[in-house]
């Protein structure tokens, strides 16, 4: 795309197609990879120091400054200030946390939490959704779908609802989807359309259905959702005065987040304005563990672009023949068929990563242990931190390493989860965790059940308070 800042490029280095901003499409028309959002960095009007960012809290009532993701606009190039739809995402918090530190076994002062549930809709989407919002207006577009399981959903009716600019199309699986996230999008008047099937089947049928009536798609497919969730990584080397990390920790889904991450990174070393890229681990759930799967026991490789595919088909083919289908408490991860595989794998590879698998007790004992520690967390959020604690087991990760777990979604969002794990009803243990295979609540602050007397209240409160 010669003479522009910004067009979009296939991620496979042997084909590279380009094609403008104009272009609303998921997919590279010669190769069916997926794109990415490219800029010709010589063209843009990049600051020499990322310290030049913290000029803008400034400016804090320009709506593109307060915003915590176009504060960084120079980092994402693609939009005219003008045409950019905000509603004040990213303001978000990285805390220290003493306590789940030493959970994880790391030592005071190393681990920090992001907590992206801070943003408006309640989890890291809005900083995607911004980005995508953005480039479907700049097109035109009048209507945007996709397939979710919960948290895209919610941040798409809340862009839509806040400015009215288009009207959401939502596709969610049956049962599937926590009751803090379906109750957003019935309450913001998104279109819901719930399908007999899981996240991967709802995801198949967004796709055509988005082709057929020639409505935009806000899944992380999309990939100006990418550049806005690079943000996440901005804001946090920021809070720790631009010096990255040693670990980003972050639970994989369908792969979005952890691509963006890699994608920030790679660009801030191309561009100078950081010396070393920190370590990313992507933590799946075990009961939806595709990642873990084909990068840790199948040794499935980025390797310049050159993905091998057969292995990809065969991991396919066995889920179809097993008739597999993703199970876990962090539904928000219960994925099998992550769409952003490919550009993780370059991640990976850019920021020398590893994969682990977490299961449900272990994801509901981080989970309560973040809550403890203050703000808290969704159950998928939680496995950042059970990941990190695993790989510090493992030695994988140093007591003394600077280690940021990404929480990515707010506490109330499953309050079913969190319920089941704290109730003294064994009832209702079972029936939410007991079937997952979850035997414990190690971390579990019952409530006090007393008869309904002055005395009993008191002598308990005594006993227990
Ligand atoms: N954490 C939360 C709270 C999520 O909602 C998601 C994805 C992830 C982690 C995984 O992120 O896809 O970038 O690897 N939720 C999507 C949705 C799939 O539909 O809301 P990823």
């Amino acid at each position: 795309m010669a003479g522009e800042v910004a067009f979009q490029r296939c991620i496979s280095p042997e084909c590279g197609e380009t094609y403008s901003l104009d272009d609303a499409r998921v997919a590279c028309a010669r190769c069916g990879n997926l794109l990415d959002v490219a800029y010709d960095w010589s063209r843009a009007s990049t600051p020499r120091s990322l310290k030049a960012f913290e000029a803008k809290w400034s400016h804090r009532n320009d709506p593109l400054c307060l915003s915590g993701v176009w504060r960084f606009r120079e980092l994402l190039p693609f939009a005219p200030p003008e045409k950019v739809i905000t509603v004040g995402e990213g303001q978000t918090l990285l805390q220290r946390a003493d306590a789940v530190a030493k959970f994880v076994g790391l030592n005071a002062g190393r681990l920090y939490l992001q907590y992206e549930g801070m943003n408006p809709s309640g989890s890291f989407k809005d900083n995607g959704m911004t980005a995508a919002f953005t480039h479907a207006q700049m097109i035109g577009a009048k209507r945007a779908a996709c397939a979710s399981t919960g948290n895209t959903s919610a941040s798409l009716a809340v862009y839509c609802s806040v400015t009215g600019l288009m009207r959401a199309v939502i596709f969610v699986g049956s049962g599937k989807i926590a009751y803090g996230k379906l109750s957003q999008a019935l309450e913001y008047g998104a279109l819901t359309v719930q399908i007999l099937g899981d996240f991967d089947d709802a995801m198949a049928r967004v796709k055509e259905v988005a082709a057929e009536l020639g409505i935009y798609l806000v899944n992380s497919v999309n990939p100006f959702r990418l550049e806005g969730q690079k943000t996440i990584m901005y804001r946090v080397l920021e809070a720790l005065a631009w010096e990255p990390p040693d670990w980003i920790v972050v639970p994989g889904g369908n792969l979005g987040n952890s691509s963006a991450f890699g994608k920030a990174f790679a660009e801030l070393r191309q561009l100078g304005l950081i010396e070393r890229v920190p370590r990313l681990a992507v933590i799946n759930a075990a009961g939806a563990d595709t990642l873990y799967e084909l990068y840790e026991k199948r040794g499935l490789r980025w390797n310049g672009g050159a993905v091998h595919e057969a292995i990809v088909d065969q991991y396919h083919h066995e889920l179809d023949e097993s008739r597999k289908k993703a199970d876990t408490i962090a539904s928000a991860i219960e994925i099998n068929r992550p769409v952003n595989l490919k550009k993780c794998l370059r991640a990976l590879e850019d920021c020398n990563g590893v994969v682990r698998e977490v299961d449900d007790q272990h994801i509901l004992d981080a989970k309560a242990k973040v809550g403890a520690g203050g703000f808290g967390c969704e159950p998928a959020s939680a496995a950042s931190v059970a990941g990190a604690k695993l790989l510090r087991e493992e030695g994988v990760i140093g007591p003394d390493e600077r280690v940021v777990c990404i929480l990515t979604g707010h506490q109330l969002k499953d309050p079913t989860a969190t319920v089941a794990y704290h109730s003294a009803d064994q009832e209702m243990f079972n029936s939410v965790l007991g079937k997952r295979g979850v035997r414990r609540a190690s971390f579990a602050n019952r409530a006090v059940v007393v008869p309904n007397e002055l005395d009993e209240i008191i002598k308990a409160i005594r006993l227990y308070g």
